[in-house]
């Protein structure tokens, strides 16, 4: 089954960390660009006839800034065009500045049974120096809205100034409110956005620092119960996100709207980044794709190899097989000998030790074209 994403391109504002497709000064335009998105849904479906679908993520971007009529919108439309399931999987992404009670309300009308909170941190401070439009007081009235529901919370790692203490404490404040999911990511200052100074100046945590953080913030969350699944996230049993866990399978999905990208048999393709070029192609009757790339098996392979790594259960051998037609014990078995050290094999999987998978980039760099 493959998942459907839907990218929303608005903001209240711009957090000084993002370098995400959206435009705060853009949000004018949400309605037609809402109506452009239902367009890019129908176009498509004529190719994706027969494909049935597990899951819709609503993503961005803010979408709880738009009007809450636009996400039942989407949501209607992918309904219509797609073989969405009945039990599908439905998220919203929320910025804990932009909730109120009606618009909740009205997505878990429309099927809505799984939302994302940006928290960040718990710490009013960090928030204003991030530039997030919300502080501690509204995550928790968003949550309280969010009552008996299942909701994951995002917090970020590696913030100036930011201690252990503060990391524990935000976790705890998102899994007392209610979280069944969280999310730790530690911060990218991205080139070209605001923090990227502060990085430059040294004013982050470097990356020991942030591994520590990462530790102190994986033992706090599996002290409540939170499993972790993959290198950024957690869950309490049985509350892990399904698109995600098909994206980390390297699963089928479809993505709409400025910047999303799709992964279709051995295609992977995008859409353009420019929410002026996007409008400009669907009005014409375009699709607004910028990138195509047919996906060698050596790709592939790649893909499968990186993506399993991140993950808790590892590779599949199983599955391994079954896709690529041989064994990867013996067509990797130099790399597993050289990383031995890294690395837990059992009849079923191979994975990266608990310990190591918060630097498991270099890890995987020896397995690609291994
Ligand atoms: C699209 S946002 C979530 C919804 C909403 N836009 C918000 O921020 O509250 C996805 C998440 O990505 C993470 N994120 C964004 N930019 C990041 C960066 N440069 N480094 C690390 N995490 C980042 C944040 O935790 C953010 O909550
Ligand atoms: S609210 Fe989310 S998507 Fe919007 S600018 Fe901030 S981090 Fe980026």
């Amino acid at each position: 089954m493959a998942g459907i994403y839907v990218h929303i391109p608005f903001c209240k504002a711009k957090c000084r960390y993002c370098d995400f497709a959206s435009f705060p000064e853009k949000i004018g335009f949400a309605e037609s660009y809402m109506a452009c998105v239902c367009r890019e849904m129908s176009k498509r479906s004529a190719q994706l006839k027969g494909m049935k679908f597990d899951t819709l993520y609503i993503g961005g971007g803010t979408p709880s800034v738009v009007d809450e009529n636009y996400i039942a919108m989407i949501i209607a439309a992918a309904r219509k065009y797609y073989d969405l399931s009945e039990n599908a999987e439905i998220t919203i992404e929320m910025n804990p500045g932009t909730v109120s009670a009606g618009k909740i309300n009205l997505y878990k009308k429309c099927g809505v049974n799984r939302f994302s909170v940006g928290l960040q941190t718990a710490i009013d401070s960090q928030l204003r120096e991030l530039g997030r439009v919300h502080n501690l007081n509204d995550f928790v009235m968003c949550a309280k809205l969010l009552s008996g529901e299942n909701f994951n919370a995002d917090v970020m790692i590696g913030l100036k100034g930011q201690t252990a203490d503060d990391v524990k404490k935000t976790i705890q404040v998102a899994a007392a409110f209610g979280a069944s999911h969280i999310s730790m990511y530690a911060l990218t200052p991205e080139d070209g956005t605001p923090i990227y100074t502060d990085y430059l100046n040294g004013e982050l945590p470097d990356s020991d620092e942030v591994a520590e953080l990462y530790e102190e913030g994986r033992k706090q969350l599996e002290e409540l119960g939170f499993h972790r699944y993959e290198v950024s996230n957690f869950a309490k049993k049985g509350k892990q996100s399904r698109h995600n866990l098909n994206y980390w399978r390297r699963g089928e999905y479809i993505g709409f709207g400025v910047s999303a990208s799709s992964c279709i048999g051995d295609t992977r393709f995008t859409n353009t980044f420019d929410l002026d070029e996007y409008f400009k192609c669907i009005l014409s009757d375009n699709f607004a794709v910028i990138d195509v790339q047919k996906i060698t098996p050596e790709d592939k392979k790649d893909e499968f190899i990186m993506l399993a790594l991140r993950t808790c259960e590892g590779i599949d051998l199983a599955r391994y097989t079954q896709l690529f037609g041989g064994d990867f014990l013996t067509d990797y078995a130099e790399v597993l000998k050289k990383m031995s050290i890294y690395i837990d094999i059992s009849d079923k999987n191979v994975k990266i030790k608990d310990e190591y998978l918060f630097v498991q980039n270099t890890i995987i760099c020896e397995f690609l074209r291994g």
